[in-house]
């Protein structure tokens, strides 16, 4: 924990003397730091300050990892900290940012003539009691990246549902008679995105973590069960999955994937960039396509992405909001999509003619973007997540039986969302 206090605390020394320059207002911005190329992020923020000669920005990138972020948050924030002016929230964090008042609302600044040209799902996500906290900076949405060259050689179509990936994967491993080849790498560490993949399979499955009209836990589902143990089959059973993926991330999956060893990837859509970078071993090679599901249920994929708040105790409002405004502009969003692949949560990015023609796979992707769905909303998100989390990765290493899990699960999260009433 020390070392996150550093990553905060540790560049007081550069703010600018105000006796130098009399108008200059230095705010700060936290966010993860970006997967693959920091630059396109840089830019902006010099193209900002180049263009707004009275503010600089303090950039602060933080550890990659949601889960790590949100402990430094908590920490500072509720520490009365007012040392962030702009920060980067993950979407699941805003019910929880401003039940406990470390964010402003920004119903006068985000009007709801500005909200119409964002996307609807990520909207949501930043309403709470009524009231707007924050900007939609992008979005995410779990895909399926696959190796094109590999399912054209054995005649195999993309696979529409798990029991096709099985196939197609278990086919395609026994012909490259190659050991390293991997069938299918996603994300099973134990952190927040094993519950991003784990929703995926138990919402295709027809099942849910919170029952829809009550709130409360209800994981001992027929459906739910099945979805949890369907995921450590595909490890432990089927072993189209390596075990190596209980302590995987994106980073991880996306390096095996990356250099060959995978045939099936899930992740977010950033990795195309990254994939098909001059240099990479599988670059133009990769297709990307819903993620499958079960029988003939809808597809479905988790929503992610980041947006843009200003903290409570900022000494800096207005410029914060400035700076809000111009990094989630068009332009700003266009550059981050066509640079860093990292999607725009405004739906006019997604007609853009350079953007379509760098990633041709965006026409296709752009209704799960759009259709993704959110992990359960609830102010206790952070604690629903850390049961979870546990319980899955017990049941993926394959040392607990998946209803004894979810049924300890359910009675966890539901005796502390009590003790919340
Ligand atoms: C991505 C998503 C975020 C999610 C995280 C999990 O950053 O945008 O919403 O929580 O991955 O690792």
């Amino acid at each position: 924990m020390a070392l996150l206090h550093i990553v905060l605390y540790g560049c007081q020394g550069s703010a600018p003397s105000p006796s130098e320059h009399p108008d200059l207002v230095t705010i700060t911005f936290t966010h993860g730091k970006v997967s693959g190329d920091p630059r396109p992020l840089e830019d902006l923020i010099a193209e900002f300050e180049a263009a707004h000669p009275t503010i600089r920005v303090r950039d602060e990138p933080l550890p990659p990892s949601t889960d790590q972020q949100h402990q430094l948050y908590a920490i500072n924030l509720e520490g009365g900290s007012d040392n962030i002016d702009v920060l980067a929230m993950d979407v699941i964090w805003v019910p929880e940012f401003s039940r406990a008042g470390w964010i402003r609302p920004l119903d006068f600044e985000f009007t709801p003539a500005m909200q119409a040209d964002f996307i609807p799902n990520a909207l949501d996500a930043v309403t709470q009691d009524g009231l707007v906290w924050a900007v939609p900076w992008n979005v995410d949405a779990g895909l399926l990246y696959y190796r094109k060259d590999l399912l054209k050689k054995y005649s195999r179509p993309p696979p529409r549902t798990w029991d096709e990936l099985i196939e197609t994967a278990k086919i395609i491993m026994k012909g490259e008679r190659d050991q390293r080849l991997h069938g299918f790498v996603w994300q099973g560490r134990q952190y927040e995105g094993l519950i991003c993949d784990a929703m995926e399979f138990i919402w295709g499955n027809g099942g849910h973590v919170l029952k829809p009209d009550t709130g409360w836990a209800d994981l001992t589902n027929v459906a739910t069960v099945g979805a949890v143990s369907f995921m450590r089959d595909l490890i432990h059973h089927h072993k189209v999955s390596p075990e190596v993926v209980t302590t995987s991330d994106e980073e991880a999956t996306r390096h095996i994937f990356g250099t060959g060893r995978a045939i099936f990837m899930r992740n977010w859509p950033y990795a195309w960039v990254l994939l098909e970078r001059d240099g990479s071993s599988v670059q133009g090679k990769v297709g990307i396509v819903s993620l499958p599901t079960f029988g003939s249920n809808p597809h479905v994929s988790t929503l992610g992405g980041w947006h843009l708040g200003i903290a409570k105790n900022s000494h800096h409002p207005e410029e914060a909001w400035t700076f809000i405004e111009f990094l989630t502009s068009h332009h700003a969003q266009q550059v981050m999509a066509l640079r860093a692949g990292i999607q725009a949560s405004r739906t006019a990015v997604y007609q853009d003619p350079e953007l379509n023609a760098a990633q041709p796979f965006l026409a296709d992707i752009q209704p799960m973007l759009f259709s993704a769905r959110p992990r359960p909303v609830t102010p206790f998100y952070p604690m629903v997540s850390q049961i979870l989390q546990s319980e899955f990765s017990a049941v993926l290493a394959n040392v607990r039986d998946p209803h004894v899990a979810m049924r300890s699960a359910e009675r966890q999260i539901n005796h502390a969302l009590g003790k919340q009433q």
